[in-house]
C-alpha cells in the first residue's frame, strides 16, 4: 500500500487542533508564542532538552472540553539530515492519532515532509497494529516544497512495497505488470523473446524456475524534448534461492527483496513526469526467479550474453551479474545513452565493506561518481565511492570462456569489486556507475525514516540525480 497519511498545508495553527509540534532551536526558543502556563526556557530545562533533532518534548495543555497536546521538537544542526530525523520522530510520537498539525522548521522542508511521511509507511499482510498518523498539516509552509517531499516519499514507498512483498505473490511477470502501472511507456520482452533476442544471461538464470523471465522497458519522454538520455538498469531476481549453487536457509530468507534495484528503477520512473526531470529516462529491468530444478543452469555451464560475450558460470548465486549484463549490453548497443546507472543488491561482500548506512557507488567516470555522490549526500540515500581495481580483473579469467562469473580460487578476494568489474565488460565505453545496494536495501529495525524491511534505498538520490 503507498503511504495513507495524507499531507496538507494550511496558513495558520488551526484553532481546534488536537495534536500541535513546534520546533526549537539551540537556545530553546520555539518557533510560534505558546500559552503554556509554564514559561518555555523552564519546561526545557525541566526536561533536560538539548535541542538535539529527534528530542520531542510532550506538554499538554488545555483544550475547549479537555486537554491537547503540543509536541516541542528539536533540530540539531538544521542541515536536512537532521530534520530528516526530527520529522520521523515526530510522525512516530503521533502513532495511532488522527491528525498532526507541525509548524516546520527553518530550512529544508522537502527533507522534513519526506521524512515525516516516510516514517508512516507500513507494510503488514493481516492486522494491522497501531495505524501511523492519518493527516500531516504543514502549518505556513511552501506547498510545492511538500508537495515534493511527498512524491519522492510515495515513490520510496512503491519501491518498499513491491520489494516487501513476498514470492510466492510477485515473480517476472508480475513485476512487468506492476511497470506498466505507471503512464509510461513499457516494452516486455517474454521469455521466448529473450530467447530469440540473445539474452543468454537472462534466459539461463530463469531457467530453472515454473516463473519464466522477463526483460521490462520503461521509457519516459519529458515534456519538453531533450537529446539527454540516462539508462537505469535494475537488478530484478524476485527470489534467489541461490540455484543450484543452493543458499542456506538464513542467507535464503531475506532473498525475495532480490529485486529491490528494479523496483527501485519502476519508482523513480513513476515519479518523474511529477518532478519534471528534463531528460529521457529509459528503465530496464533484468527480472528472473532464480531456482534450483531438473532445468536449472549447472554451475561450469558456459552462456552467451547479448552482444555474444561468452561466461562460464562457477556458481549459480552470481546470477545479478549474469542478468545485468545482458541488459547492459542492450542499453550500450541499442539505446545511445549518455549515461548508464545500475542498482542491484549484489554482493553481500559490500555489507561487509561499508555496512548498512552507505551504498556503494562504482564509476568509470568521475564526474558521474560526484554527482552521485553528492545527490546522495543531499538525499541522505548516501553513497560512498568504491575502485575499480584493474590488478583484480584477472579473477574473472576463464580457460574456455570470455569470463568467468566469479573467481574459482582465493587470490583476489575482494566480492564487490570483482563483481563490479564483470559489469563493466558489458557497459560499453559510455560514463556508467554501479550501485550496490545489498547492504542498504533493507532495514533490520524499525527506526527513523526506515521501516523494518525493504528500504526504498536508491529512489531518493537517484531522483535527487535527475531532477534537481
Ligand atoms: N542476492 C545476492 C546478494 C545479497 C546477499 C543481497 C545478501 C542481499 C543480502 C547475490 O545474488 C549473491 O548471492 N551474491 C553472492 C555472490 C557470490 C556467489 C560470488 C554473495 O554475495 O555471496
Ligand atoms: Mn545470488
Ligand atoms: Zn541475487
Amino acid at each position: 500500500m503507498p503511504i495513507e497519511t495524507t499531507a496538507s498545508v494550511v496558513a495558520d495553527v488551526p484553532a481546534d487542533v488536537e495534536l500541535l509540534a513546534v520546533p526549537f532551536d539551540a537556545d530553546l526558543v520555539p518557533a510560534v508564542e505558546l500559552d503554556l502556563h509554564v514559561p518555555v526556557a523552564a519546561l526545557l530545562a525541566h526536561y533536560d532538552a538539548k535541542g538535539e533533532a529527534g528530542e520531542v518534548i510532550e506538554v499538554p495543555v488545555a483544550r475547549e472540553g479537555g486537554v491537547g497536546r503540543v509536541l516541542l521538537y528539536g533540530v540539531g544542526d538544521g542541515s536536512p539530515r537532521a530534520l530528516r530525523k526530527a520529522a520521523a520522530a515526530l510522525t512516530r510520537k503521533a502513532k495511532g492519532k488522527q491528525a498532526l498539525a507541525v509548524v516546520p522548521p527553518q530550512g529544508d522542508v522537502t527533507a522534513f515532509a519526506e521524512a515525516a511521511l516516510l516514517a508512516a509507511y507500513t507494510f503488514k499482510i493481516g492486522a494491522p497494529g497501531k495505524l501511523p498518523v492519518r493527516a500531516l498539516t504543514f502549518v505556513g509552509a511552501d506547498e510545492g516544497s511538500v508537495r515534493r517531499g511527498e512524491t519522492v516519499a510515495q515513490a520510496v514507498a512503491l519501491a518498499r512495497d513491491l520489494t516487501n512483498t513476498p514470492a510466492s505473490v510477485k515473480n517476472p511477470a508480475w513485476l512487468a505488470e506492476r511497470a506498466a502501472e505507471h503512464d509510461v511507456p513499457v516494452r516486455v520482452w517474454d521469455e521466448e523473446q529473450l530467447q530469440a533476442g540473445g539474452f543468454g544471461g537472462i534466459v539461463a538464470v530463469g531457467q530453472g524456475s515454473a516463473n519464466p523471465p522477463r526483460l521490462i522497458q520503461l521509457s519516459y519522454t519529458p515534456a519538453e524534448p531533450s537529446d539527454r538520455h540516462v539508462v537505469l538498469v535494475g537488478k530484478g531476481i524476485t527470489f534467489d534461492s541461490g540455484g543450484l549453487s543452493l543458499k542456506p536457509n538464513e542467507n535464503m530468507k531475506t532473498q525475495k527483496t532480490d529485486m529491490a534495484g528494479g523496483a527501485v528503477v519502476i519508482a523513480v520512473i513513476s515519479a518523474l513526469a511529477r518532478l519534471g526531470a528534463p531528460m529521457r529516462v529509459t528503465g530496464l529491468i533484468a527480472s528472473a526467479e532464480n531456482m534450483p530444478s531438473g532445468t536449472a543452469q549447472r554451475p561450469s555451464d558456459v552462456i552467451k550474453h547479448y552482444g555474444g560475450r561468452t561466461v562460464e558460470v562457477l556458481n549459480t548465486d552470481a546470477e545479478g551479474r549474469l542478468v545485468l549484463a545482458d541488459a547492459l549490453a542492450y542499453a550500450d548497443a541499442e539505446l545511445d545513452p549518455d549515461a548508464v546507472v545500475d542498482i542491484a543488491t549484489l554482493t553481500g561482500a559490500i555489507t561487509v565493506a561499508l555496512g548498512r548506512g552507505y551504498g556503494a557507488v562504482y564509476a568509470t567516470d568521475d564526474d558521474l561518481a560526484r554527482r552521485l555522490v553528492d545527490a546522495g549526500q543531499v538525499s541522505d540515500d548516501r553513497l560512498w565511492r568504491m575502485p575499480l581495481i584493474d590488478d583484480y580483473a584477472p579473477a574473472l579469467d576463464s580457460p574456455i570462456a570470455d569470463l568467468a562469473n566469479v573467481e574459482s580460487g582465493s587470490t583476489y578476494g575482494a566480492g564487490s569489486i570483482t563483481a563490479a568489474l564483470f559489469l563493466r565488460e558489458f557497459a560499453g565505453k559510455r560514463p556508467w556507475a554501479h550501485l550496490d545496494i545489498a547492504g542498504v536495501g533493507r532495514s533490520t529495525v524499525d527506526d527513523g525514516v526506515l521501516t523494518k524491511g525493504a528500504t526504498g534505498f536508491g529512489v531518493r538520490v537517484l531522483l535527487e540525480w535527475l531532477t534537481r
